[in-house]
This record gives C-alpha cells, sequence and structure tokens, in this order.
C-alpha cells in the first residue's frame, strides 16, 4: 500500500466529516494482540478496537465461520429466517440460566441496543401504567455513557456529549454513582426503569459497588421498575465473567451488548427477562442490517470460543497487570488511581495529558486509549499473556519517567 500519512490527512481533512480525533498509525494488518502499520511496525494492541476484538484480530475460528455464511448470503432481511441468527439468539439465551424465557432483539450497535433497551421499558411502562397514568421516566446515571443517537445522548450523563444539541429527548433524570440516596431523589411515580453500565467505560472506568448494585435491583423489585444494565463495553468476558454482573451477583431485567459479540463484525442484542419481553409485539421495533447472518455467524463462533480457560487468563493476566500497575503507581506520583475489573483498567492520573502519555506508547509499540483525558484505559484483548504483560508495563513506565521529567523541568 503507497499511501503516506500527509495524504491520508488530506483525504480526511477534504472528505470526511472531522468528528474523529485519530491517531497517526495506519493500519495494514492485525492478528491476535498485535497490529502492524505500513511501515511494518508492529504494536501491541491494548484498546482491542475498544474492547471489540476480545478474542484477538483475525481469529481463525471466526474468519472461518465468516467465510461459511459468505458461501451462503450475506442479507435477506429480517421478512425471512435465516438459521444462523436463530442459531446465535437461541445460544446466548440457553448458556445463561438467568435468561430462562428471555427474549433477545438483535440491532448492529450499542447505541442500538440501547435504543431498544429504553423503547422496550417505556412500552413495558404503557402497558403497566399505575394509579397516576403512564410511567416513562428513566433513572440514569452522572459520568455515564450510553451512545450517540438522540435518545443514548439524552441518557448520557456528560455535558460534553450533549453540546450544541438540545433539546435532548426528555425524561431521562440523573442520580450519582454509588449515591442511593440521590436514586430515592429521582425516584417518582413516573419512574418506570434504572438505567445503569455496572462499570463506567468512557466515565473513565468506573465500577459500581456491589451493596449499590444490589440495593437497585431491590428498588426495582420492591417499586415494579425494571433494572437495565449497559454491559456493551464490559461484557463478552472482558472481566472474567461473560457477563459483568456475574461479579456483583445482581441480574437485570434487560441487558444490553455489542462491541465485541461478534468480535468486530456490527452486532447488537438487547435481552429482556420474561418480566418486559412480551411488551413487543409486531411493528414495535425493527432494524434492516440487524441481526446480520455474517454478524451472526461471528457472534456464534464467539460464543463457541470463550470458555472457561480464557475466562481464567483474564483472571490471572489481570491480576499480575494490576500487580505491576500498583508497583508503578508506588514510584510515580502522577499515577492517581488504578480501577477496573479483570481485563477493563483505568489508571488515573493525576494530571490532564493522558493524550501525551498515549502518544508516548504509540511513539515505543504499544496502543492505549484516553478518556477524559486523565485516565489512561487498558482494553487488551483476553487472549494476552504475561509477556505481553512485561512489554506494557516497561513501556508504560518509561512514559511514566518521561512525563514525570518533563513536569519538573517545567
Ligand atoms: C457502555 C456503552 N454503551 C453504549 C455505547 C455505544 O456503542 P456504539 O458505539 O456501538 O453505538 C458504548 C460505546 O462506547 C459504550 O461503551
Amino acid at each position: 500500500m503507497n499511501i503516506e500519512l500527509k495524504d491520508i490527512h488530506n483525504i480526511e481533512n477534504k472528505y470526511f466529516m472531522q468528528t474523529y480525533k485519530r491517531s497517526d498509525l495506519i493500519i495494514k494488518k492485525a492478528k491476535n494482540q498485535f497490529i502492524w502499520d505500513i511501515y511494518n511496525k508492529r504494536y501491541l494492541d491494548f484498546t482491542a478496537g475498544i474492547s471489540v476484538c476480545n478474542l484477538g484480530h483475525c481469529n481463525e475460528l471466526i474468519i472461518e465461520a465468516i467465510k461459511e455464511q459468505l458461501n451462503y448470503f450475506v442479507h435477506i432481511s429480517n421478512l425471512y429466517y435465516a438459521p444462523i441468527q436463530m442459531q446465535f439468539g437461541k445460544k446466548i439465551i440457553d448458556n445463561t440460566t438467568v435468561f430462562k424465557n428471555s427474549k433477545i432483539f438483535l440491532s448492529n450497535s450499542g447505541a442500538e441496543a440501547n435504543e431498544c433497551a429504553i423503547k422496550l421499558a417505556r412500552k413495558w411502562g404503557f402497558i403497566n401504567k399505575n394509579k397516576v397514568g403512564n410511567r416513562y421516566e428513566i433513572i440514569c446515571f452522572k459520568n455515564s455513557f450510553h451512545g450517540r443517537t438522540m435518545a443514548t445522548i439524552s441518557a448520557t450523563g456528560q455535558n460534553k456529549f450533549h453540546n450544541y444539541l438540545l433539546p435532548l429527548q426528555e425524561k431521562f433524570i440523573f442520580a450519582e454513582h454509588n449515591n442511593i440516596d440521590s436514586v430515592y431523589q429521582a425516584l417518582n411515580k413516573r419512574t418506570v426503569a434504572i438505567m445503569i453500565e455496572p462499570i463506567q467505560g468512557e466515565g473513565g472506568v468506573i465500577p459500581f459497588n456491589n451493596t449499590f448494585l444490589h440495593e437497585l435491583r431491590n428498588i426495582c423489585d420492591n417499586k415494579n421498575l425494571l433494572l437495565i444494565f449497559d454491559e456493551i463495553q464490559c461484557a463478552v468476558g472482558r472481566t472474567g465473567k461473560f457477563y459483568a454482573f456475574e461479579n456483583f451477583n445482581v441480574t437485570p431485567d434487560i441487558i444490553t451488548l455489542a462491541k465485541a459479540l461478534a468480535n468486530g463484525l456490527p452486532l447488537g442484542a438487547t435481552i429482556a427477562t420474561s418480566k418486559c419481553a412480551e411488551a413487543f409485539i409486531y411493528g414495535d421495533h425493527g432494524s434492516t442490517f440487524g441481526g446480520n447472518p455474517v454478524s451472526c455467524a461471528a457472534g456464534l463462533a464467539v460464543l463457541n470460543i470463550i470458555n472457561n480457560e480464557l475466562l481464567n487468563n483474564v483472571c490471572i493476566v489481570s491480576q499480575y497487570l494490576n500487580q505491576k500497575l500498583h508497583n508503578l503507581k508506588k514510584e510515580y506520583s502522577i499515577i492517581k488511581d488504578i480501577r477496573g475489573i479483570g481485563l477493563m483498567i483505568g489508571i488515573e492520573l493525576s494530571i490532564d495529558d493522558g493524550q501525551d502519555i498515549m502518544k508516548y506508547c504509540l511513539g515505543n509499540g504499544l496502543l492505549v486509549t484516553c478518556t477524559h483525558n486523565n485516565v489512561i484505559r487498558l482494553l487488551p484483548p483476553l487472549i494476552i499473556t504475561q509477556a505481553d504483560v512485561d512489554f506494557a508495563i516497561t513501556i508504560m513506565e518509561a512514559a511514566f519517567k518521561w512525563k514525570t521529567k518533563m513536569m519538573l523541568k517545567r
């Protein structure tokens, strides 16, 4: 491929809406936990395409499954049956006992999975009116992120996503992280659901505490509300369990999934338990591409591949990584906090220079992401080894050392 960075910049500036701040990395190929640029430089990928390629890049079993489906058909619409879509839907529900009698709706992305959850909750609220009538308010959380469509940015508790887009959709009320009093304050007779990421991702990798999630479950049971877990970033093995909620022992009434579900092909899912799954009837929701057969083939392969051995690897390797990061924290005062579960880790800095750390790592062969300018987020593929951790720690340590030195010079 004979294309230089300046050509890419020119094309992007001229032809693309300027919505992304991309790093100067032109990718040629990727395999497992590694990515190569067009100059054949190798990078260790601790982003997994933002928690998408959880099984690594170009997994052979997934490629085989995709190819096999391509031989049959790519798209037929939801006017007809694609056997692979049925197989995928059945397997994901059957795999988890708490989803017995649950139902699934398939879409293409996280935002769509959440839109579906919001619509389902509102429809259920309409059917289950109380004395005051319709119920439609949804309690969300400050600092959350639920997507970029109008309903999902309205459910997102970060003002920066609302800029210039007012008016937002109404009746999303925001409570505070781990603060049950704030949830009670937000509650009223119109409340129909509580929507939460058990671990806030874009918000800076902030897990909710176990007691708080249990309290939410109790509120939903006592007041007949729906508990919606947005596990778009934290599910599919990322925390060492298939679903993040398994770490907390709290089950939602609706769960939304996307990102890693098909390891890189677009696939979103909204799973609703028997409490509310029947609320949607013919015509209530739909999607042209939703549950695309090729994506479902990849999704089915993902479900077949994820096993206890892999989930165990997440636990072992993440413990090792955490220990090394805590050692770095003792050495470098710019590291304020290390948090997360499994291989979803946030390194909060005491400075707003996360982008510089990210660029330093990139220049030295390690890909990490940065949120809020002060949190380095690590989302490696679940297949990484201790040797990969050692490499990543060496680069991150060099980055922290370099940044500390720069700060002393100022
Ligand atoms: C928790 C969460 N919800 C929803 C979304 C939106 O997903 P998508 O970008 O696929 O629409 C994201 C994306 O980062 C996310 O992290």
